[in-house]
This record gives C-alpha cells, structure tokens and sequence, in this order.
C-alpha cells in the first residue's frame, strides 16, 4: 500500500500547500478549503444563533492528520487541537499502523439510552412489572413521536425499567428508553421522545416522573479500533523493537493497574479523539463523559485501550469506547469547516465517523505510550512548545525560529530565556 503523500513531506509545506494537497485529495470545493483554513468559516450570524450572549468567534488551530488507512481506505483526518505534538503523533503512529494494514474498526447500531427517573412509588416492585407489562404499548407510543426518524430507519428499539433500592433518598425505579437516532447525535431526539413518553409512564407506574434526559454512558452505541504494528516498525534510534514494544507493554500495564495513572492514559487516548470531535462541531463534552464513565465500568476506573504481543511478536492494540458523535443536525449541520472536515474525511455516516475517532485515539495512545516508554514526552514537544513561548515573548517572522532553536539548543524553555534572547538577537540585528 503505497501512501501517495509521505507525511513529513506535507509537514514541510505551508500551511495554503497543505490545503491546495487535502483539497485535490478530498474532491473540496474551494468554499470548503476556505472553511477548513479559516478564511471563510462560522459567521457571525450562524454563532449568534447557536448560543447566548456572543461577542464573537474564537480560533483554535485545525492541523491534518496523515497516514490513516481504515478498513483500507484512506483517511484525511482534521483536528482542532491547541496542543503540539498531537497531529505529529497520530499522524506518525498511523504510518507505523500502516505497515500492519493500518486499523481495522467497527460499531455498534447508533442506540442512545434516555432515562426516567420514577419517584413516589410505594411499591418499586410492582410498579416495575406493570410497566414491563407495557412494554410494547410504551414503545409503540414512542414511535409515533419522530415521524422523520422512523422513516429514517431509526426509532426506539427496547425498553428497560432498573429499581435503584439503595439511595440517597431511599428506593425509586429507573426506566431506559433504547433509541436509535441514526446518523444523529441523538441528544434532542431522545431528550424530546423521554419528555413525551413520561405522562405515560407515569399513569402506568403510578409514580412522578421526575428527570427525564439522555445518559452519556452510551455503552450500547460503542466503536472500537484494533491495529497491529509490526515488530520492525518499533525500532528507532537507539532503541531496539522488542525494547520498545515492551516497554509499550509494561507502560500499558501501569494504566491498566492503577487508577492514577489510567486518567493520564486515557487523557492521551482522548487528545486524538476530542480532536476530531471538535473539527466535527460534537459534542466533546458527551464523549468524555462517556468515555470516562465507560473505563470505570467494572467499578474500577482503568485504561480504555488494550496492548499486547501477537504471536509473531508484533504489538497489537485495540480501542473500545462509546461514540455519540452525529453527522446532522446541531452544529455539525451549521457549522462550514464542520460539514467541510466530514467531506475531508469521506463520512457518510454517524458510524462511519465514530470509527474513524476511535481509531485517531488509538493512534494517539500509541504514541504517547511509545514516546514516554523511551526519550520521554519532553523532546517531541520541545520545538512547538519552544516556538509557542518564542511567540509570546514577542519573537516576529524569522526570530521566532532563531529564539526557539536557541532555547532547544539549552534545553532551557522559559518566557525569560526568551526575552532575553529576543532582546540580544534585536541588539545584534540593530548593531
Ligand atoms: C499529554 O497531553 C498526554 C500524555 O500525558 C498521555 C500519557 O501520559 O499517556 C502524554
């Protein structure tokens, strides 16, 4: 499989090259390039009707991920990210992934849960039953709330009633209503159908319907990713490939074990995901909480990926996680560089793209495991990072390169360094 654009040739490009490359890739017209590299993206118009109070818009850098190959295909991933290393990262693990066929992914049916919190009943058991009872009715009733929906394949698909016996206010029943909300994220459409079903489910049950809205732990909407690296592959530099695979093992391991560390773990796998979520306009608040919610399923919170050595000795790994993530509606709908970033990737579905995410994060994990499992996470950040404090100490142009090298050079990354600096290249230029 030969990769028609070597990333470090795309990472040497400015950043229009790079756009005029992703463009002739990706079929964009030149209104969607324009979205994608900021000339041209959310009005002022469109934000005004999105939220409350707007004074403006707010830039985040949006970088291209090269390299994936999932389930075969080709894949431009866009990333809204303020973090260096993180597009580098991915788009390196991608190439390594690649030499072992690249990520192989699957999903679930986009099945969201909605949850009715029933209250004042004086008998839990019993109510639990007649709503069971009504299960069929219930559902049917819950069809005929989104026409559109229904026509679209989707519509509500099961019906759960769980007793809480032990809480803070003593016993009440939970009743979940399982919804497929196709290439949606789901959150209005299930919050509407859980506020028109609970009169309902209060008649039945008894009870006072009291909260009624959608869970984040999307546990029935899950996407994962499995890749496998070849051995080879994992050498660099000094380091020998069994070293580094096993270092990757054991650092695996950590988080695997220990709670504490999980949390740094999973952070790296979410700063791949939260990414591409975000160049999505989701929701990337619903996904973390998904997400963490989801690694402390067994009553222990732990790692979301897994890694681990093949028979031949290669290191696979996997990534399973819920994935509400939509391709209509919301600001996904609204937004340009977001409907421009989903024809970048090719997505045609909801499915499609959880996929795609998950794959980015384990991508991600890969790379932070493989880094901090040798020279550390300090020497790849160095240069942006180098460069970002170079910029805020005032550095313009050519100086913010010759400031950044100078503190690389020493090892020595503070904003101080960095005026000082600036101020003796200045005196040097004028002198
Ligand atoms: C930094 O943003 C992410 C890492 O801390 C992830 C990890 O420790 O696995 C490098």
């Amino acid at each position: 499989m030969e990769n028609p654009l070597p990333s470090r040739k795309f990472y040497d490009l400015t950043p229009a090259e790079r756009l005029q490359v992703a463009m002739e890739r990706a079929g964009l017209t030149a209104e969607e390039a324009a979205a994608l590299s900021g000339a041209a993206g959310l009005s002022l118009e469109q934000a005004d009707h999105m939220i409350e109070n707007v004074t403006g818009l707010y830039s985040l850098p949006l970088g291209i991920a090269q390299n994936f190959v999932i389930n075969g295909r080709e894949v431009l991933v866009p990333m809204v990210v303020e973090e260096p290393s993180i597009v580098a990262g991915a788009s390196f693990m991608a190439r390594l992934a690649r030499a072992g066929g690249g990520f192989f992914t699957s999903s679930d049916e986009p099945l969201m849960i909605g949850q009715m919190q029933v209250l004042d009943l004086p008998d839990v058991q019993t109510a639990r039953l007649r709503l069971l009872e009504q299960r069929q009715a219930l559902l049917e009733e819950a069809r005929s709330i989104d026409p559109v929906l229904e026509r679209l394949g989707g519509g509500p698909r099961d019906l759960e009633v769980r007793p809480i016996l032990d809480s803070p206010i003593g016993p009440f029943l939970v009743v979940h209503l399982i919804y497929d909300v196709r290439d949606a994220m789901g959150a209005n459409a299930i919050n509407t159908a859980m506020e028109r079903l609970s009169p309902r489910v209060q008649a039945i049950s008894g009870g006072r319907v009291h909260l009624r809205i959608l869970s984040n732990l999307a546990d029935r909407r899950l996407a994962r990713a499995r890749c496998s690296v070849p051995l080879r592959e994992l050498a660099f530099g000094e380091y020998r490939a069994e070293q580094v695979r096993d270092g990757i093992l054991a650092a695996w391991a950590f988080a695997a074990a220990d709670p504490y560390r999980a949390a740094t773990h999973n952070k790296g796998i979410m700063n791949g995901v939260d990414a591409v979520v975000l160049a999505t306009a989701n929701d990337w608040r619903a996904i973390e909480a998904g997400a963490h919610a989801y690694a402390a399923r067994t009553g222990r919170y732990t790692s979301l990926s897994t890694w681990a050595s093949d028979a031949e000795g290669n290191l696979v790994g996997s990534l399973e996680l819920p994935m509400a993530v939509g391709i209509v509606g919301g600001a996904t709908r609204v937004h340009p560089s977001a409907r421009a970033a989903l024809k970048l990737m090719g997505v045609q579905t909801a499915r499609q793209l959880a996929e795609i995410i998950v794959a980015v994060g384990l991508a991600q994990n890969l790379a932070a495991l493989r880094a901090l499992a040798t020279e550390g996470i300090q020497r790849g950040h160095m240069s942006l990072h180098a460069r970002q404090v170079a910029i805020a100490a005032g550095a313009q142009g050519n100086e913010v390169q010759q400031v950044a090298d100078r503190m690389a050079a020493e090892k020595l990354v503070r904003l101080d360094r960095a005026e000082a600096i600036l101020q003796e290249l200045r005196r040097l230029n004028n002198g």
